[in-house]
């Protein structure tokens, strides 16, 4: 397992993305919306470094992966939203922009809450694998084109409590996908 971003520089690309959505959202009805699972860390991370007020929704979007990793539909639950949201700034939390495929679905879902705006904050964008016309407005770290895990995210349910992000090779990846738990 190759460490890709350790924590010292994960707090300071936390630290970076809070002030730009400060410098964005000051004075402005803001609320975050956190795409579960795999962005809880960023996610209480990034609040409690922030320091105006906002509201917090949850939401959750599961990508189905079977045992070779290869990616199944997605499922996305916005019901979880509560109408609170009308008027207000939303702004989506999630932990890595990959194919795109989770905000181009998602984004439009907030027309119907008769929200002020609606953008998206990642901790990590994958380059070369935007498969849509939208991306996020505010990005912590560009990242190659490899399979990552740690500080929220995981590969078949392990190490999300890793608290730094390191890439798996091809073989870890067949290691855990069998090692499951
Ligand atoms: P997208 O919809 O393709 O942009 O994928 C976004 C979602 O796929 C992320 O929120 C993650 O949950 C998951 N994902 C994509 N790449 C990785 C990875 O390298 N490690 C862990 N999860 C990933
Ligand atoms: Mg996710």
């Amino acid at each position: 397992m190759n460490v890709l971003i350790d924590e010292t520089t994960l707090r300071a690309g936390v630290d970076r993305l809070a002030m730009e959505i400060e410098n964005r959202y000051r004075d402005k009805p803001l609320t975050l919306v956190g795409v579960l699972l795999g962005s809880v860390v960023f996610l209480a991370d990034l609040m409690r470094r922030l320091t105006i007020p906002y509201g917090l929704e949850m939401i959750s979007s599961r990508q189905m992966t079977d045992e070779n990793s290869s990616q199944g539909p997605l499922i996305i639950q916005a019901d979880l939203l509560a109408p609170e949201v009308a008027g207000r700034h939303v702004l989506i939390i999630d932990d890595i922009y990959d194919t795109g495929e989770t905000l181009w679905q998602l984004i439009p879902q907030f027309d119907e809450f008769k929200v002020a705006s609606v953008h998206a904050a990642v901790l990590l964008r994958k380059k070369g694998r935007q498969r849509v016309p939208l991306g996020p407005t505010l990005v912590g770290f560009e990242i190659p084109d490899v399979f990552v895990v740690g500080y929220g995210m995981d590969h078949h349910g392990r190490f999300r409590h890793l608290p730094y992000i390191a890439a798996l090779s091809p073989e870890e990846m067949k290691d855990s996908g069998r090692t499951r738990g």
